[in-house]
């Protein structure tokens, strides 16, 4: 059977340190240490797999263990998953700090993420999938050609723009119909969207906004439907004829953020497939995902199971 969602994007080797506090430049902390699976692309499969819904993952590693490990996990996840292995790159890396709080800083060495294109990728692969999410680990130019290709074939697109690519080009929005970005993400295209412009536009702003000045702000993008997650105040869907504010769940207690953004994207994508296209009750579905993704340790290890979802919903 085909896999109704299918991610293409980045693996990455999360090597992680538990720390008190983020170390200020030219100190060092002593912390502990954790290495698992990451990568914005293989958690999103991960988080919507885990949430009961077929999946397929495309994706580039190197011709070292850290991709043969890519290859083993996702198989275990039971994940359709085809990797390119791409001679002369490195896997790609990520040193991650977390502090006590569960807050995160990210530094990520994308590797063989960056050396594969849309034509590197066989277009059976493409054919089962109703909806194609991608995010910005890999090569823009093919994550355009990736958009392009699955918009001509009547696929539903996602796109996440994380990390947020300095250079990009803001035409490609065109091609998607669901926008997923976070704040800092949805700050960055308010000031840089040629279209928009709003320079002087900040988080503590959008922190304020009213609903309607938001909503505002999120149709002048054209695209279908915009969702931006608010971290600890829940996420804020736009659509042309309506809005809404879903709050975070309650009860829930962080111990580490790390990947819950990728844990939203992945229980939408999930989602979507469950409730026959309902934009707001897969958003409510992906917010309960990423909420139980923070109350673990690591990112694609801490996504949730369907049983997990199930026994903690009351809707
Ligand atoms: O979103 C979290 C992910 O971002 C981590 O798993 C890390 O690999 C970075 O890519």
């Amino acid at each position: 059977m085909a896999s109704p969602v299918l991610v293409i994007g980045s693996f990455v080797q999360d090597l992680t340190f538990f720390v008190e506090r983020f170390p200020v430049a030219g100190e060092t902390l002593v912390g502990r240490f954790v290495t698992g699976p990451g990568g914005k692309g293989s958690n999103q499969a991960v988080a919507a797999a885990r949430a009961g819904v077929k999946t397929a993952f495309i994706g580039a590693v190197g011709q070292d263990s850290f991709g043969d490990q890519a290859e083993k996990f996702l198989t275990q996840e039971g994940i359709d998953r085809h990797f390119l292995r791409i001679p002369h790159a490195a896997t790609g890396t990520a040193g991650i700090t977390v502090n006590a709080d569960g807050q995160n800083q990210i530094v990520v060495a994308l590797g063989a993420n960056e050396k594969f294109c849309a034509s590197d990728i066989d277009p059976v692969l493409l054919a089962g999938a109703k909806i194609l999410v991608l995010q910005f680990e890999i090569h823009p130019q093919t994550v355009r050609d990736l958009l392009q290709l699955a918009q001509a074939s009547g696929k539903i697109t996602i796109l996440n723009p994380a990390p947020m690519n300095a250079a990009m080009d803001f035409s490609m929005l065109d091609l998607v119909d669901i926008f997923i970005p976070n704040e800092t993400e949805f700050v960055t295209v308010m000031q840089r969207h040629p279209a928009i412009l709003e320079k002087g536009f900040t988080e503590d702003q959008l922190a304020v906004l009213t609903t309607c000045e938001l909503h505002a702000r999120c149709r002048k993008l054209g695209i279908k439907t915009v969702i931006v997650t608010l971290g600890k105040r829940g996420c804020f869907i736009s659509q042309a004829e309506n809005s809404e504010m879903i709050p975070v769940c309650k009860g829930i207690v962080a111990i580490d953020t790390t990947g819950a953004g990728d844990a939203f994207v992945g229980g939408f994508a999930a989602g979507l497939i469950l409730f026959e296209g309902e934009i707001g009750r897969a958003a409510r579905y992906a917010n309960i995902v990423a909420g139980l993704s923070v109350t673990k340790m690591g990112t694609a290890p801490a996504m949730p199971t369907k049983a997990e979802i199930d026994a903690f919903s009351n809707w």
